[in-house]
């Protein structure tokens, strides 16, 4: 008999659990013995998980549901931790969004300022759930990470746990393959692509088709329609203006820098400019998602409190849960299966620095992933990425020795903020907005 796993997903008041426990469940190969939810929040969470519970009902009746905001309950013995705290809660990521914005700066959740900042809060917290698990888990857990910043995240814990058994992980490449399928009006599974970089910082090299190179006509498509093609306005990710913008947005890198296609981050970095223009301090991302996401949960929570029915598939958006859901599907059981994930580069990319946190292809195991060799990148792309490294390597160091000046230093050297006297301005507003969050910067 296959081996069963107790599963605890941990941030389980996220607007995401619900679509990941579907995932989960409707995944027959993967044999859960035990599914909980760990939060701090335990008002949150109990909202939420009268929706998840909805979603058990639906797809396995027979599995309780185990909801805790206690550790030593939720983690003894875990073999699967899925992580994806906010730390700070979508009200710090408005903060972090106009303040950057206010001084002309990209406001965003994990590029630039803002995410510098979130960074900052979330590497403690983060360390301290690799101490929990070493602690409680089983001895051969796994943390699957999708809390960001996943970059910031994944180069802390390498620093602070080199040895903690957590994979960091992103649903972005990902998620852009899925238009790449739409675009070439084929299944997701048909892809395998080679890439490059750092989270949320990174480029297709080639892209094949059940074994043909797609790259080129990729490209052209790209070229004129961003990664938007007919099929994407029936995507329920894509009918968000954001995101639609933010698909489209790839046509102009592609036509700038055709010799790779990129991840739709690099608009920030890239087209810094353009961007500032088009977001609304007024109306930032975090608070689209405050009377998005947040709104439909609380709606939907009231609806069940008052004993109506609610629609679940509105919380199944995009690849996010059917992602995570192979990862630790490939880990459980030493499937091999390759997929885009955060690693430490130790020669893959052979003209980076060894410690630099790299999302690569590799073969999922047991034992944890094994990255392809990816080799020599040229210098424009090596630049861009040894500048970002070395930024999120000083982020985590100002938080270790609680130094200012390294803070200092990460905020000048982001390819979003134009000085260091804008750097300062800002980080000076975000020690002050993350006084419950920083330890004393000195
Ligand atoms: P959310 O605010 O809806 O949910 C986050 C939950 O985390 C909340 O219930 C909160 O109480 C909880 N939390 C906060 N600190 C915690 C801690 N220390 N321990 C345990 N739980 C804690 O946020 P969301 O929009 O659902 O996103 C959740 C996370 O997933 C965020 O970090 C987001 O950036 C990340 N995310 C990452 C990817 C990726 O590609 N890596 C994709 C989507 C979302
Ligand atoms: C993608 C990224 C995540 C990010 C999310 C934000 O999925 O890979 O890292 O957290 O987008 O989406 P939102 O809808 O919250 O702006
Ligand atoms: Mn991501």
């Amino acid at each position: 008999m296959k081996k069963e796993f107790k599963i605890v997903i941990c941030g389980g008041g996220s607007t995401y659990t619900a679509g990941i426990v579907k995932n989960l469940l409707e995944e027959e190969e993967l044999k859960i013995k035990e599914l909980w939810l760990y939060d701090i929040d335990q008002e949150r969470q109990e909202k939420v998980s009268l929706i998840v519970k909805e979603v058990v009902k639906d797809l396995r009746p027979s599995l309780e549901l185990k909801i805790s905001t206690d550790e030593e309950e939720a983690f003894t013995d875990a073999d699967f931790i899925m992580a994806q705290m906010r730390v700070g809660g979508l009200k710090m990521r408005v903060k972090d969004e106009q303040i950057s914005l206010k001084h002309g700066c990209i406001g965003q959740e994990t590029c630039g300022a803002g995410g510098m900042a979130y960074g900052m809060r979330t590497i403690g917290p983060m360390v301290h759930l690799i101490d929990v698990c070493e602690k409680y888990a089983s001895k051969t857990y796994w943390i699957v990470n999708y809390s960001n910043p996943a970059a910031i995240v994944a180069k802390a814990t390498q620093t602070l746990r080199p040895n903690a058994r957590i994979l960091n992980i992103c649903d972005m490449p990902v998620e852009v393959e899925a238009r790449m399928a739409e675009i070439l009006d084929t299944d997701l599974s048909n892809l395998e692509v080679d890439y490059f970089g750092l989270n949320h910082y990174g480029w297709f090299t080639k892209v094949q088709c059940n074994g043909e190179d797609v790259t080129e006509k990729l490209k052209k498509h790209v070229a004129e329609y961003g990664y938007v093609s007919k099929a994407s306005y029936e995507d329920a990710l894509v009918k968000d203006p954001d995101w639609l913008h933010t698909f489209t947005n790839a046509k102009k890198i592609v036509n700038y820098f055709p010799d790779y296609l990129p991840n739709t981050y690099w608009q920030y970095y890239l087209l810094g400019d353009d961007i500032v223009d088009y977001m609304d301090i007024n109306n930032t991302r975090g608070m689209q998602v405050i009377h998005g996401r947040e709104t439909k949960i609380r709606e939907a929570v009231k609806k069940l409190e008052n004993g109506e029915k609610i629609d679940l598939t509105q919380f199944y958006v995009g690849v996010h849960g059917k992602f995570i859901v192979e990862v630790v599907k490939a880990l459980a059981y030493d499937t091999r299966s390759r997929q885009l994930v955060i690693v430490k580069n130790d020669g893959a990319v052979k003209n980076l620095p060894d410690d630099a946190m790299v999302e690569i292809p590799a073969y999922i195991t047991k034992d944890g992933p094994e990255p392809v060799r990816v080799g020599e990148i040229p210098r424009f792309y090596k630049g861009l990425i040894e500048q970002q490294d070395a930024c999120e390597g000083l982020v985590v160091e100002a938080v270790i020795e609680g130094s200012y000046k390294k803070a200092l230093q990460a905020f000048t050297l982001n390819r979003t903020i134009p000085s260091a006297n804008v750097a300062k301005e800002i980080l000076d507003e975000m020690v002050e907005a993350n006084k419950e969050y920083w330890m004393e910067l000195k």
